[in-house]
């Protein structure tokens, strides 16, 4: 159990399109669970694995009800549009309205290699295009339509 150091915009690591994971071990479960860690602190919804400086497919996202652990995920479906407000824990303080799908559904590995679906929407559905995005070396200022400024961010 660690807490791992959020890398923020200006490192080009985030920019980098990640590897597959190809070993279920000892390794990648500690990354996973200090993952966990520094999400928790940071008190955000998702945390990919370039965010923390390791370039592999792995993201986790946290339901409210859970921490979902989602190792070389695949978009399986796509649905509807939304448009609502987004930030990441690697641009602080920055939020921007983006436009994503309502609904998506996705097939991945847990950490122990065994291939399991996962869906959902609104925020869910935000969140897993927000993650997955890491892992392809973008962040979603890509997907802003419009920037928030500081006196939109209160309520
Ligand atoms: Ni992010």
């Amino acid at each position: 159990m660690a807490i791992r150091n959020i890398i923020t915009e200006d490192d080009q690591t985030l920019y980098k399109v990640s590897r597959p994971v190809t070993e279920f071990n000892d390794r990648l479960w500690q990354l996973i669970d200090d993952m966990k860690d520094t999400l928790k602190k940071a008190d955000g919804v998702g945390l990919a694995a370039p965010q923390v400086g390791v370039l592999r497919r792995v993201f986790i996202i946290n339901t409210g009800d859970k921490v979902v652990e989602v190792i070389n995920p695949k978009f399986v479906e796509r649905k509807g549009k939304q448009e609502d407000v987004e930030g990441c824990l690697s641009c602080p303080g920055e939020y921007g309205i983006t436009r994503r799908p309502n609904y998506v559904k996705i097939k991945a590995q847990d950490r122990y290699g065994k291939e399991f679906t996962f869906d959902g929407e609104a925020l869910i559905a935000r969140c897993i295009c927000h993650e997955n995005d890491h892992l392809d070396g973008i962040i979603f200022k890509k997907h802003v339509i419009r920037m928030l400024e500081p006196d939109e961010l209160n309520g």
